[in-house]
C-alpha cells in the first residue's frame, strides 16, 4: 500500500477526474468574476461568494479550451411566479402533459436543444485605431453576432490570440509578408485552431428566411468538402478542422512562401485577388467552389461603394467612425426588411376571448407596430447586397398588422401571441376580481384560452390533443421561426434583438412622414404604424373598462405571487380545472426562460471578446 498522503491524493485526483467526465470542466459562467472575489478581499465582513465543489483547471489563456462550449441539458431559474423548471426528453411530443413525465407541478418538458453549429469570424484591429472607430466596429460586430444566433449558430470573434495557439503561426509570422496576406493566413490559423465550422468576414450576415436552403445546409453543421461561396468572395467558407489545416499545411509549405524575399510582388498580388491570399496560394481543387449564395449577403468594400454611394463617402473620408455607424443602421434596416418580405401576409398579434382581454395585448402590439414600422436606414431605398429585386417599405403602405382570434398557419404569416396563466384569464374573461372554489366550479368553462386558440387549426380534438399541437407551434424550429409567444404575467420583454436578429426600432417620426431624427443625421426615420383595426363584430372598449383590466391584471400578478396560503390553494385549484390551459403557459414560459439562460451564457463565455454587449454600451435604432 503506498502510503497514506500518497492515498489521499490519488483520491483527490480520481475525484477530479470523475467530476470532469461527468459535468465537464467548470464551466467559467458559474465561478466568481474577478471583481466579486476583489470586492470580497477589500470587505472580508461580506463573506466570499461561494466556490464550485472542485477548483479551477489552469487554462491556456484564449485557447479553443477556453472557447469549449457546454451545455445544461436540466435547468432551473428563478422567476417571481414561483420556479421555474424544465428538462430536456425525446418524449415532449409523446404525452400532452409534463407531470406525466416529470412527477413535478413546476417543471415543463422541453425538447432536447438544437446543437448550433459554430461560425467564426476574425477581428484584429491595428493597435493605434482611433476609439470611436473600435467602437463602431464592435457594434457591427455585434450586429454580425445577433443576426447568425438568431439563425441558429454560434456566433464566435476570434483574434489574433487564437492565431498564434496554432502551431504554424511562428512560422508565418517569420516570414514578414505584407500586412494583408498576412492578416489572411492568421485568420485561417485562428480558424484552424478551434475546429470545423464556418469562418465568415464580420460583414457577411444571413438575410433570408429561416428555411433558406444555404443557410439550412449550413445549420447541419456536416462539411464534408473545402468549400467558399461564389461571389462572396472571402466572405465565407465552411469545412472540417482538418481539411482546413491541410490547406493551412500547403499553402505554408508551398513554392511561393519558400522564398518570400523573392515572391514579394507575387504574393501582395494574389492577396488583392478575390478569395484573399489562402484562396489564392492554393490551387483550384483544394477549396470549391459552391454557388448557393442566395441566403447571405456580404457587405464588402466594392459592394459598399458600388450600391450604397452615401455610406461608401463617409468611409473614405476623416468621417469613417459616422460611415461605420451609418454601414450598422443600414445592415439592421436590410435585416429588417428581409424579415418583413418573408411574411408578405403581414404580422398577427392573436387574440382569442377577444372581449375582455385588450390590455393583456399591450405588449405584443408594441411590438408588431415597431416589426411593422419601416426601417430606419440611411439609404431607405436600398435593397440588400445581391438581391436586386426586393420591394422597399413604403410607409404609406407598411406591412398589415392585423388582430386574430385563433391561430392561423401560414408560412407568410408572423404570429405573436400572449400566454396567460389561467387565472389571469378568469378574472379577466368573466370580469371578476377575484376567483373562489364556488365560482370556479359553477360557471368557469375548463380550458378556455387553448381551445380559442387553437379553434382554426383543430376544428375538434381534446384539450390534451391542442396542447400538443400548440407546443409544436412554439418549439419545432421552423414553426418557431414564424412566431413569438409572450407570457402575460411578464411586464416587459427581453432578449428580442437575439430572437429576431435584429434591433427594434425605437424612435419614430413624429409626423407621417418620414423625417430625419436631427438636423445633422443621414438617417431617415418613418412613422409608426397606428394599432390594428378591432376584430369583426367585437368593439374595442371604452378607456374606463381597459383600466378595469388592467387593474385586474395586476391582481392576478400578485395572485400568482402570492405566498399566502389561501391564495396558493385557489391558483392551484384553477390550474387544476385549466389543466391544458396550465401546461401551454408553463410550456411557453420554460421555452423562453431557457432560451434566455442560453443566450446569456453564452454572452457569459463571450464578454472578453470583440462585439460584445459589454463593450458596444446601449445603442438604439
Ligand atoms: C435530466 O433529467 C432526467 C430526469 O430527471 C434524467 O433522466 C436525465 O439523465 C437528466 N439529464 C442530465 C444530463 O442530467
Ligand atoms: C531567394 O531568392 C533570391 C532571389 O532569387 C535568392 O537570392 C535567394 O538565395 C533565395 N533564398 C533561398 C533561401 O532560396
Ligand atoms: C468626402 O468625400 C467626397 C467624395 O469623395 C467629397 O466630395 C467631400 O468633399 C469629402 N468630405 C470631406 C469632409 O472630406
Ligand atoms: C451578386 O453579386 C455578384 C458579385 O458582385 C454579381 O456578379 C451578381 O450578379 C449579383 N447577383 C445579383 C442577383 O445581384
Ligand atoms: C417600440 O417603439 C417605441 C417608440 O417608437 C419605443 O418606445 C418602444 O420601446 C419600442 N418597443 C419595443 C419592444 O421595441
Amino acid at each position: 500500500m503506498p502510503p497514506r498522503r500518497f492515498q489521499l491524493l490519488i483520491a483527490f485526483v480520481l475525484f477530479l477526474v470523475l467530476s470532469m467526465v461527468f459535468y465537464g470542466p467548470p464551466s467559467s459562467a458559474d465561478l466568481p468574476t474577478m471583481e466579486e472575489v476583489k470586492e470580497a478581499v477589500k470587505n472580508p465582513q461580506n463573506h466570499l461568494p461561494e466556490l464550485p465543489e472542485f477548483p479551477d483547471l489552469p487554462k491556456i489563456p484564449f485557447g479553443p479550451s477556453a472557447h469549449k462550449p457546454q451545455s445544461s441539458p436540466n435547468s432551473t431559474t428563478t422567476s417571481s411566479y414561483r420556479t421555474l423548471g424544465w428538462f430536456q426528453d425525446f418524449k415532449w411530443k409523446k404525452n400532452p402533459f409534463s407531470s406525466a413525465i416529470t412527477l413535478d407541478e413546476n417543471t415543463a418538458v422541453l425538447p432536447p436543444l438544437d446543437n448550433r453549429p459554430f461560425i467564426y469570424t476574425y477581428y484584429d484591429p491595428p493597435s493605434k485605431q482611433d476609439k470611436a472607430i473600435t467602437e463602431a466596429e464592435n457594434r457591427l460586430i455585434l450586429a454580425w453576432r445577433r443576426a447568425w444566433w438568431a439563425q441558429g449558430f454560434r456566433p464566435q470573434v476570434l483574434s489574433l490570440v487564437d492565431a498564434k495557439t496554432h502551431p504554424q503561426y511562428q512560422l508565418v509570422q517569420r516570414m514578414k509578408l505584407d500586412t494583408k496576406a498576412e492578416a489572411d493566413i492568421f485568420r485561417w490559423l485562428a480558424w484552424g485552431s478551434m475546429g470545423s465550422g464556418i469562418l465568415a468576414n464580420w460583414l457577411a450576415l444571413p438575410m433570408a428566411e429561416y428555411d433558406n436552403a444555404m443557410l439550412s445546409f449550413l445549420r447541419r453543421n456536416e462539411y464534408p468538402i473545402l468549400s467558399r461561396i461564389d461571389t462572396l468572395q472571402n466572405g465565407i467558407f465552411f469545412g472540417e478542422v482538418a481539411a482546413v489545416n491541410a490547406a493551412i499545411k500547403k499553402v505554408v509549405d508551398g513554392p511561393l512562401l519558400k522564398n518570400v524575399t523573392a515572391n514579394k510582388d507575387k504574393i501582395t498580388e494574389l492577396g488583392k485577388k478575390e478569395g484573399g491570399a489562402v484562396v489564392n496560394l492554393l490551387s483550384k481543387d483544394d477549396i470549391a467552389v459552391d454557388s448557393k449564395a442566395n441566403g447571405i449577403a456580404y457587405y464588402s468594400i466594392e459592394t459598399i461603394s458600388k450600391s450604397y454611394k452615401l455610406v461608401a463617402e463617409k468611409l473614405t473620408n476623416a468621417t469613417q467612425a459616422e460611415g461605420l455607424g451609418l454601414l450598422a443602421s443600414l445592415i439592421n434596416a436590410h435585416l429588417r426588411l428581409t424579415f418583413q418580405q418573408t411574411f408578405p401576409e403581414g404580422m398577427a398579434i392573436l387574440k382569442p376571448l377577444p372581449e375582455h382581454t385588450t390590455s393583456l395585448l399591450t405588449e405584443a402590439i408594441e411590438i408588431g407596430r415597431n416589426l411593422t414600422q419601416c426601417p430606419t436606414s440611411p439609404i431607405p431605398k436600398s435593397c440588400p447586397p445581391n438581391k436586386s429585386s426586393c420591394t422597399v417599405c413604403d410607409s404609406n403602405k407598411p406591412p398589415k398588422l392585423q388582430l386574430l382570434s385563433s391561430y392561423k398557419k401560414s408560412a407568410k404569416l408572423f404570429t405573436i401571441g400572449t400566454v396567460p396563466h389561467p387565472y389571469t384569464l378568469n378574472t379577466l374573461h368573466y370580469t371578476r376580481n377575484t376567483i373562489d372554489e364556488n365560482f370556479l366550479r359553477r360557471s368557469a368553462e375548463r380550458d378556455l384560452w387553448i381551445t380559442a386558440a387553437t379553434k382554426d387549426i383543430l376544428k375538434e380534438g381534446s384539450a390534451g390533443d391542442r396542447v400538443l399541437r400548440f407546443k409544436q407551434i412554439v418549439a419545432t424550429p421552423y414553426a418557431a421561426s414564424t412566431s413569438l409567444w409572450l407570457t402575460a404575467e411578464r411586464e416587459s420583454q427581453v432578449d428580442l434583438d437575439w430572437i429576431f436578429g435584429f434591433a427594434l426600432p425605437q424612435r419614430a417620426s413624429p409626423t407621417d412622414k418620414p423625417d430625419s431624427p436631427s438636423e445633422d443625421s443621414s438617417l431617415i426615420i418613418f412613422p409608426r404604424p397606428a394599432a390594428p383595426e378591432p376584430l369583426n363584430g367585437v368593439k374595442e372598449p371604452e378607456e374606463k373598462w381597459v383600466k378595469k383590466e388592467e387593474y385586474r391584471i395586476t391582481k392576478a400578478r400578485d395572485a400568482l405571487k402570492s405566498k399566502d396560503q389561501r391564495m396558493t390553494k385557489v391558483v392551484d385549484m384553477v390550474e387544476k380545472w385549466n389543466l391544458a390551459d396550465t401546461e401551454a403557459w408553463k410550456f411557453a414560459r420554460a421555452w423562453s426562460a431557457r432560451r434566455r439562460v442560453e443566450r446569456l451564457k453564452w454572452e457569459q463565455e463571450e464578454k472578453k471578446y470583440a462585439g460584445a454587449e459589454n463593450k458596444v454600451g446601449t445603442w438604439s435604432d
